[in-house]
């Protein structure tokens, strides 16, 4: 007889349908719209696109160092909304690392 399957581990870094806008002046810019991405243990992903396309945008929001207007960041499977700062900056520091840069 097989043991029983593991039910599979949340992802480490989750976005869902996020998306965030920025005012400038009289007009809303759209920096990214309804966006997802799922970062399991272990992966190493790079995100790669034309300048303005919403990349660091979408690192500020899985960083935890900016909030989406809709949509949502979990770390762990754990919604981040609502955390303090110093829980998100703490947990960016040991469960993830984000690395910016302009070109690679
Ligand atoms: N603070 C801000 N205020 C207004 N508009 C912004 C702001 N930050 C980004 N934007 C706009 O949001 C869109 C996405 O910008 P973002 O910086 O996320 O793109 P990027 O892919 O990181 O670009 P690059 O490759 O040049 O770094 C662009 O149209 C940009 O002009
Ligand atoms: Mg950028």
């Amino acid at each position: 007889m097989s043991a029983p399957r593991q039910p599979s581990p949340p992802p480490v870094l989750e976005a869902e349908s996020v998306s965030r806008s920025y005012r400038l002046g009289a007009s809303l810019v759209t920096a990214i719209q309804d966006v997802s991405l799922s970062v399991a243990s272990g992966e190493l992903i790079a995100l790669k696109g034309p300048s303005g396309s919403g990349k660091t945008t979408l690192l500020n929001l899985m960083g935890l160092l900016d909030r989406p207007d809709a949509g949502v960041v979990r770390v762990g499977g754990v919604e981040a909304e609502g955390w303090t700062r110093t829980r998100a900056r703490t947990c960016g520091a040991t469960s993830s690392g984000l690395s910016f840069r302009a070109s690679i």
